[in-house]
């Protein structure tokens, strides 16, 4: 009898990070020169008060780190005794990271790099002070079991922050559903489907299925954070995603918001 030939492993590889988005990520420069010269993403997140979570020697993990900027910029915080740096993209972890430590002035000595799945999290019970999250929690595909493993993870005292997030506006939702519905009424009516982008869940909606984005209210977030065991407060940075120079802001659209939680 044949063996049973297990592709799993060549799937996952072939679905990276870097080669689904757009080009800015190939390489440590260009994506630099993106996230400071068009996004906000970059001078939001220095704006955010690290040192107040931290407690002398932190464990830090940056889940969802991309280039590794940030954890690139936690590194260098002198409270911060260790970062785990992770990410599903293989090549954003051995490529691009080293190089944009060395952009960005942080210490590779003190990144721990782990390429893997947001869940479940391979790591001990109470185990770092802090968890940060840029850009990259409207990602997750369940984010009822990441916040719960978010919670485990925390060592007593530590904390969550869900940096760079935009939550959806009541009535951007309420849009994206008449598109939605429209479509599969007028889909029904001439009795071919619509293809259209994107999906409506009950708590969310997924509005890019390619990179898997999704769009939560405040509310949302509010009730996911107290269902996991977490206080959440919402820090407005003013700031929109984009700078004016590289795309105006579109209409509705959010502030980036930085989302702390504290377990109960
Ligand atoms: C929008 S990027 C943000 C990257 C970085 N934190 C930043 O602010 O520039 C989202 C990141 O999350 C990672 N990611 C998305 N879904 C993931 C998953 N399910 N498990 C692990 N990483 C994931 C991607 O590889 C990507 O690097």
């Amino acid at each position: 009898m044949l063996e049973v030939r297990d592709v799993r492993l060549e799937q996952a590889g072939r679905s990276d990070w870097a080669d689904a988005a757009s080009d800015e990520w190939a390489n440590a420069q260009s994506l630099w020169d993106h996230l400071t010269g068009a996004s906000n993403l970059v001078e939001a997140a220095q704006a955010f008060d690290f040192a107040a979570l931290l407690p002398p020697e932190a464990a830090v993990l940056d889940l969802g780190c991309g280039s590794g900027w940030l954890a690139a910029m936690l590194s260098a915080e002198p409270k911060v005794g260790h970062v785990i740096a992770w990410d599903g993209s293989p090549h954003l972890l051995e490529h691009v990271l080293p190089e944009t430590v060395a952009l960005v002035g942080g210490d590779l000595e003190r990144i721990e790099r782990v390429c893997g799945d947001f869940v479940p999290l391979t790591l001990p019970d109470a185990s770092l002070d802090l968890v940060a999250m840029s850009s990259a929690f409207h990602h997750a595909p369940d984010p009822r079991r990441l916040l719960g493993e978010l919670r485990r993870v925390l060592r007593p005292g530590g904390a969550v922050v869900l940096l760079n997030e935009t939550p959806w506006k009541r009535l951007m939702v309420l849009g994206f559903a008449t598109r939605m519905y429209l479509a599969a009424l007028l889909g029904l009516v001439r009795g071919t489907p619509i293809a259209r982008p994107g999906q409506l869940a009950a708590d969310h909606v997924l509005y890019d299925d390619r990179l898997g984005d999704r769009g939560y209210t405040a509310g949302a977030l509010r009730a996911l954070a107290a269902e996991a065991g977490f206080t959440l407060e919402i820090q407005d940075t003013r700031l929109p995603s984009f700078k004016p120079s590289y795309r105006d802001r579109m209409r509705l659209e959010p502030n980036l918001v930085h989302i702390v939680l504290h377990p109960r």
